[in-house]
């Protein structure tokens, strides 16, 4: 089987090291990729966003499967375009990518499953949205509609910080994405992300894990797109997933199905958990990235089957094989980021790193310039780990990390803490 997989992050490098190892793989092709991705697979260049230019690449080169890593490709119709050319793809329509692309959507399909989740308002005007602040009080959360790069949600402990961000979004800082926007109750509790594969109709749990968004240790600074995860997360028991998938996942699948615009991919549930109860967060239409090399590492070869079964629509039959593993991996950003960073520093030391079932580095931000390795993006290298216990695959991974040799770039030295402090 001939295999594209369009991406160029530490996920898409951990999806292409699962489907390296399964037999079925013939041909492995990234676009665009990255320096980790080279020693797997080929890297083609291509504008992934248009969907024209990648039919024609996946007819060119003969391709049967496509997996969609972003959610940029997905909004913009990729896997559409494909499905219309009659080529096999892992990943929802644009109409169903709609979970992530419209915060407002989300909520309404909630509302029409009776999922629970944040109570809310969805404004289209400033003085409106204002006086739902002043009515609600304050902690609010204010929220672009739209995609912003992840930037797009202000926690607001205060009124004051609640019609400041309002203003903003209604000024402009988010463009098109904050033209319309959702304020939320503020919900406490403690996070953890859900994955399931639906294929339109049946939903298969592929695995939990825990992000961890802020860029400082304990949880401090401003968000990030995650500089570590682990799977699984203890905070997610069998029995409160069990609500998630009775109370959320189910019903709204089976409402988007109902409207006629069927989901068929990866769903990523963010959950908040308090008192035994799940409330949904938000939907993302893609793996997580961080999340997405930890499940990978604990999936290996079978995620290829079990994509492939989601996209021809057989997970009814599908099963997933779990070992009794843990999982972690650990960012390395280069130093500023989330803020301002440099690029072209020179990384070493990874050559030398362990490469097993247990121990791999996956890629983000890299190139290969002048034979040397360079980081070329904000986080740069995932070193992630398996163990029998989560304190076997921490060690793992920072052994790895203190391996590397890279003075412009920084670790959290504390992933895991949360779930290492409960054992
Ligand atoms: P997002 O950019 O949509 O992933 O949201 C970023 C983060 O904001 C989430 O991961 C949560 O930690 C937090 N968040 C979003 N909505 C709420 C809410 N209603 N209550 C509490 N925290 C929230
Ligand atoms: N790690 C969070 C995300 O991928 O959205």
């Amino acid at each position: 089987m001939n295999i594209l997989i369009l991406g160029s992050g530490g996920r898409e490098h951990s999806i292409a090291w699962a489907c390296a190892q399964n037999p079925k793989c013939d041909r492995l092709i990234v676009a665009p990729g990255n320096a980790g991705m080279a020693r797997i697979a080929e890297c083609a260049s291509l504008d992934i966003e248009d969907g024209t230019r990648v039919v024609e690449f996946a007819e060119a080169e003969a391709i049967d499967f496509v997996i969609i890593g972003p959610e940029a490709p997905l909004a913009a119709g990729v896997g559409d375009a494909l499905r219309a050319a009659g080529v096999s793809v892992f990943g929802p329509s644009a109409a169903a990518a709609r979970l992530e692309a419209s915060k407002a959507f989300t909520k309404e399909i909630c509302d029409a499953a009776r999922a629970p989740t944040a109570a809310y308002g969805h404004f289209t005007d400033r003085d409106a949205a204002r006086a739902y602040v002043e009515a609600q009080g304050a902690p609010l959360v204010v929220k672009a509609d739209g995609l912003a790069a992840g930037k797009g949600v202000i926690l607001c402990p205060t009124t004051h910080e609640a019609l400041a961000a309002v203003d903003m979004m209604f000024d402009g800082s988010f463009g098109e994405a904050g033209a319309e926007v959702v304020i939320e109750e503020f919900m406490q509790g403690e996070e953890a992300s859900f994955f399931v594969l639906v294929d339109g109709e049946d939903v298969l749990p592929i695995g939990t894990a825990q992000d961890h968004k802020r860029v400082g240790e304990g949880d401090t600074g401003p968000n990030t797109g995650g500089m570590g995860a682990y799977s699984p997360a203890p905070v997610l028991t069998d029995e409160i997933a069990q609500k998630a998938l009775d109370q959320i996942i189910r019903p709204t699948m089976a409402e988007m199905a109902r409207r006629g615009t069927p989901y068929q991919g990866v769903l990523y549930a963010g959950l908040m958990i308090e008192g035994g109860q799940p409330r949904l967060v938000e939907y993302n239409v893609r793996f997580g990235d961080p999340e997405c090399q930890v499940l990978m590492m604990r999936l290996g070869a079978q995620a290829l089957d079990l994509m492939q079964a989601c996209a021809e629509g057989r997970l009814g039959e599908a099963q997933v094989t779990w070992a009794e593993d843990h999982a972690m991996t650990v960012v390395m950003a280069a130093q500023g980021y989330p803020g301002t960073y440099a690029k072209g520093s020179e990384i070493r030391g990874t050559g030398e790193l362990p490469e097993d079932s247990w121990n791999t580095c996956f890629h983000a931000g890299t190139k290969i310039m002048a034979g040397k390795l360079i980081a070329a993006g904000g986080r740069v290298l995932n070193l992630t780990a398996r163990g029998q216990t989560l304190s076997e695959a921490r060690d793992r991974a920072y052994k790895m990390v203190d391996a590397v040799t890279w003075p412009q770039g920084f670790v959290r030295r504390d992933i895991g803490w949360r779930a290492l402090d409960e054992q």
